[in-house]
């Protein structure tokens, strides 16, 4: 893939909220979970896990935590990734609590775009109350929930949204 490829492949992917019921295969689940493992992590602790949900029940629980989000619900596999603070503490102290939150970001980040390699879509979801989602799916108090990732076979909007001009967000040197 060569860079204008690879810029092409990042913006054709869109958050997508509305799922047909069509299960993610083993094969796919197999492969954004390699894709995932590849993440840089602090110390290569790979201070993140996650809890793959796909029974229904258990999706429309997960939507209400979700404040109702209907696409949680709907999406035949949500992903709950998870920060790992005990992994990363261990190493790392007060400092690890950080590095375990921004490796399970990277892992959902890699999810999400693995997902989009294969061809399904996906939509990170970060609204949701913590103690519920941590109560659904049995999580240890070590273990924060920092995204709820919905995948599956979608229908992609009409548009795709805007960004700012990547000058916006640009400072040289300092501030
Ligand atoms: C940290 C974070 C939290 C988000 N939370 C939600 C959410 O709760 N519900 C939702 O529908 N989309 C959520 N999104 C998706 C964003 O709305 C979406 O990425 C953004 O509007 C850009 O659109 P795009 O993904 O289609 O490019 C979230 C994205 C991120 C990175």
């Amino acid at each position: 893939m060569d860079s204008s490829e690879f810029l092409g492949f990042l913006t054709s992917r869109s958050s997508v909220r509305e799922y047909g019921n069509e299960p993610v295969s083993d094969d796919d689940i197999r492969f954004i979970l390699d894709c995932a493992s590849t993440a840089p992590s602090a110390g290569n602790l790979e201070s993140w896990d996650v809890v793959l949900v796909t029974d229904e029940d258990a999706r429309l629980g997960l939507q209400e935590a979700a404040f109702g989000q209907e696409h949680i619900g709907q999406a035949p596999l949500v992903a709950v990734v998870c920060a790992n603070y005990v992994r990363s503490m261990s190493q790392y102290g007060e400092r690890g609590i950080l590095y375990a939150v921004q490796d399970a970001t990277i892992a959902c980040t890699y999810m999400m775009l693995a997902a989009h390699a294969r061809g399904l879509h996906s939509c990170w979801t970060g609204a949701f109350a913590e103690e519920e989602v941590r109560a659904m799916v049995s999580l240890p108090q070590h273990i924060r929930p920092v995204a709820l990732l919905a995948i599956g076979k979608g229908q992609m909007p009409a548009s795709l949204t805007d960004r700012m001009a990547p000058s916006e967000h640009l400072h040289y040197g300092q501030w």
